[in-house]
């Protein structure tokens, strides 16, 4: 009943953001078919310790920046490869500019770090003798994201720490995945656990609603399709097809607690060999 309620109030554009004194958070439903043993309540006790990493001990060097702990060893292992280079790097969300400072410690020094934020206090976060620059903007603005890639772009990593709405998170992944992310290139969406609080909610689907959509678009080769048609060889075997951009250009979608990650890489058919 709340789930149509909130619905409803999706639909008709007036979901508020005091909702949650209003409306029940996310409840958690799942299927019959996964086993008690896996449901059922176990006890899960404080973190004692910090990352043991090499970005959480920048970032404790800095007091204006605001991150979850358990982020660093995620975006450790996402972002170690592209250290080696210089590289561009988009975070969408600038806030005090402590983000923009630990990235640029952390990527080579001749990397390029580009922040946006709505708010134009944050354009004072700008380095740019350092190569960090802040541009003033909505992430639900198509064009000034277009601005921004052509001015920065395109992107090895973009990283959406913004405003965490569940509207702007799609606009922002629908604007920029394509155009502004660099084949090989990482898209990365944090505090995902917004999306199951209501006063974030502000689209009949949320971004981790679509996001498990797009498990299924990077599977898109194989429907209506058979083994034989991606054997190495055989007469059935095919030659070429047509799938969605996404689907063309997706490497691997990795769901990690609140964090979500695209990797981008363009696809060759997938090939099957039968020695
Ligand atoms: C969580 S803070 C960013 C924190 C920063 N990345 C850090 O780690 O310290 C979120 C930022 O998103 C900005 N923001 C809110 N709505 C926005 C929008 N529509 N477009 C761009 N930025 C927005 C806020 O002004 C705020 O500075």
């Amino acid at each position: 009943m709340r789930k149509l309620l909130n619905k409803l109030l999706i639909k008709f554009g007036i979901l508020i953001t005091k909702a949650p004194t209003l409306l029940a958070d996310h409840s958690l439903t799942t299927s019959e078919l996964i086993p008690a043993e896996l449901t059922e309540k176990v006890k899960v006790t404080e973190a004692t310790g910090t990352p043991d990493n090499e970005l959480f001990r920048i970032f404790s060097g800095d007091t204006n920046v605001h991150k979850w702990h358990h982020y660093f060893d995620i975006y450790s292992r996402h972002f170690e490869r592209f250290r080696d280079r210089p590289i561009r790097m988009l975070e969408i969300g600038v806030f005090r500019g402590g983000s923009l400072r630990m990235w640029k410690e952390f990527f080579h020094p001749d990397s390029i770090i580009v922040g946006i934020d709505i708010d134009k206090s944050c354009a004072a976060h700008e380095i740019a003798d350092q190569n960090v620059f802040v541009r003033i903007g909505s992430q639900a603005d198509p064009n000034f994201l277009a601005e921004v890639n052509g001015e920065f772009g395109p992107f090895d990593i973009i990283l959406d720490d913004g405003s965490h709405k569940t509207h702007h998170q799609i606009v922002s992944f629908g604007a920029l995945f394509r155009p502004a992310l660099k084949d090989g290139g990482c898209y990365m969406v944090e505090d995902m656990h917004t999306n199951y609080w209501l006063k974030h909610v502000d689209s009949p689907e949320t971004f981790i609603e679509i996001s498990k959509q797009m498990i299924d678009m990077l599977h898109e080769p194989y429907f209506d399709r058979k083994e034989t048609n991606f054997r190495h060889g055989h007469s059935e075997a095919l030659k070429e097809v047509e799938l969605s951009y996404l689907s063309a250009n997706l490497d691997g979608i990795y769901f990690h607690d609140s964090i979500v990650v695209f990797d981008k890489k363009k696809r060759d058919l997938p090939k099957s060999e039968l020695r």
